[in-house]
C-alpha cells in the first residue's frame, strides 16, 4: 500500500493533486484527493472529456470545498462526493474513483489506479 499523505496534512475541505510513480508502461499517474471530515475521496486526475489532467499542478486545481472539483481545461464540474460530472462537456460521466484507506492517520492507496 502506497502512502499518499498524512490526514492531518490535508485540511478539511481541501483538495490535493498527488503524483504517483509511473505505471508499468511508463505513463505518469496522478490522483486528486478531496477531504470532508474524516473521509477522503480519491479520483484519478483524468478528465473524462479529453482524457487529460483536471489540473497538472496543485496551484491550478479548481474546487469548492465539500461541493465540487472542476477541470481547468474546459471547466467541467464534478461532484465532490462521487466525481459525477454535473456540468460541462462530459456531463453525466464520472471521474474514476480510486480506493484509499485511512490507517494510523495516513491516507494510503489500496490499489494502483491502473489496477482498480
Ligand atoms: S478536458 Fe476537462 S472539460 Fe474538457
Amino acid at each position: 500500500m502506497l502512502s499518499l499523505c498524512q490526514l492531518d496534512d490535508l485540511a478539511d475541505g481541501s483538495a490535493r493533486v498527488v503524483d504517483l510513480p509511473a505505471d508499468a508502461a511508463g505513463k505518469p499517474q496522478s490522483l486528486v484527493l478531496l477531504r470532508s471530515g474524516e473521509a477522503v475521496h480519491a479520483f484519478e486526475n483524468v478528465c473524462p472529456h479529453f482524457g487529460v489532467a483536471l489540473a497538472k499542478r496543485q496551484e491550478h486545481l479548481i474546487f469548492k470545498p465539500h461541493l465540487s472539483v472542476s477541470c481547468n481545461n474546459h471547466y467541467a464540474r464534478f461532484r465532490w462526493s462521487d466525481g459525477y460530472c454535473e456540468f460541462g462537456d462530459c456531463e453525466g460521466e464520472s471521474l474514476k474513483p480510486v480506493a484509499v484507506e485511512l490507517i494510523d492517520g495516513e491516507v494510503r492507496l489500496r490499489l494502483a489506479p491502473s489496477d482498480a
